[in-house]
């Protein structure tokens, strides 16, 4: 693909409406949301969302997330049953994704659904993606900014570092905080599906729809972007470990940290689940940068954002492609 040159605009009412006129081009602007940089486009602009794919180098067959500014602008784009507008009354914006079936007139283009009926929709809570969906004044298709199997990126930085001279654009908002993907949850039927844990957690989900969320099938179809090659490290990586084997860095949590490793980053000294997903991608890629032949990672809780943390450790632990 040909060498752009990636703007750096500042998150003030000049560099938003420079990105909203870029989107509206047809370009690539990639911007933050609450949970981590997404690399966005004109959803409803095939081929502006076929270059998400080429600059991403992402294989071609996953169904990206539409991102719009209001509960409204969603209604358009989708058809949602009484779970989905609870839901979306409950949680948008903020970091739930809501996969339901796409609406006859919606637009969000084919290539952005990757040819499914369905349609990946949020509303995030960012003041940076507000404004800029605002200024867009339509849909954005937006994936992770990162490219194909590395890690998301939460800072302007770690997108340059995967993505410059490949996009047209990055907003830098700072650091986002919640540091963890969206949670995807499928309304499709009865009872809705969770296809990715992530920013809120299942029993809060649970909780507004009064019934225990079902377990994703077939996934590597529903949500092709859950392929276990997803979050990959070039490091191998080694889950539970209580200590560092020579070689190793430490991915620590908690106060504990046993002895003998130099190379230690920690999620988080307090034991502060949202401390450490906020943490996750930014440590994991420090320590990979590093060079490092292996990351041991100390035992992550499996409560609360603990499980969007385990998941994401577990995918980058999995056996690679080629
Ligand atoms: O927090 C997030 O969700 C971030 C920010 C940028 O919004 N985005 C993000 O996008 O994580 P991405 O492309 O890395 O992951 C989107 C996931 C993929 O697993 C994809 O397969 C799934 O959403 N997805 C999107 N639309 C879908 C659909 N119609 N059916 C099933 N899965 C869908
Ligand atoms: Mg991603």
């Amino acid at each position: 693909m040909t060498t752009v040159t990636t703007l750096r605009l500042d998150a003030d009412a000049a560099g938003i409406a420079e990105a909203g006129r870029l989107l509206r081009a047809g370009r690539l602007v990639a911007f933050p949301t609450e949970t981590v940089y997404g690399l966005g486009a004109d959803a409803t602009d095939g081929r502006a969302v076929a270059a998400i794919y080429a600059a991403k180098g992402r294989p071609s067959f996953n169904p990206l997330i539409a991102h719009v500014a209001t509960i409204e602008a969603a209604l358009r784009f989708g058809r949602f049953d009484a779970h989905a507008t609870a839901l979306a009354r409950a949680f948008w914006p903020g970091p739930l994704t809501l996969v339901v079936p796409a609406a006859p007139g919606g637009h969000v283009s084919d290539l952005a659904r990757a040819g499914l009926e369905t349609v990946g929709l949020r509303v995030p809570s960012h003041p940076v993606a507000q404004a800029l969906l605002a200024a867009a004044g339509r849909p954005v298709a937006a994936p992770s900014a990162n490219r194909s199997g590395h890690v998301s990126p939460t800072t302007a930085a770690h997108v340059l570092a995967d993505l410059d001279g490949r996009i047209d654009a990055v907003v830098d908002g700072g650091p986002t905080d919640v540091g963890v993907e969206s949670t995807i949850v499928a309304c499709l039927g009865s009872p809705p599906v969770l296809l990715r844990p992530g920013g809120v957690p299942r029993d809060a989900i649970e909780a507004v729809i009064g019934r225990p969320l079902a377990a994703a099938t077939g996934e590597a179809t529903i949500a092709p972007g859950m392929l276990a090659s997803h979050y990959a490290p070039e490091a191998a990586m080694r889950l539970d470990a209580t200590a560092a084997e020579p070689g190793e860095a430490l991915l620590a949590f908690g106060p504990d940290v046993p002895p003998g490793a130099a190379n230690v980053l920690n999620l988080s000294v307090a034991g502060d689940l949202a401390e450490a997903a906020a943490n996750l991608f930014g440590h994991l890629r420090l320590l990979d940068a590093s060079g490092v032949r292996r990351i041991a990672v100390m035992p992550i809780p499996p409560e609360g954002l603990g499980e969007a943390i385990r998941d994401r450790l577990a995918r980058a632990a999995a056996p690679r492609d080629a």
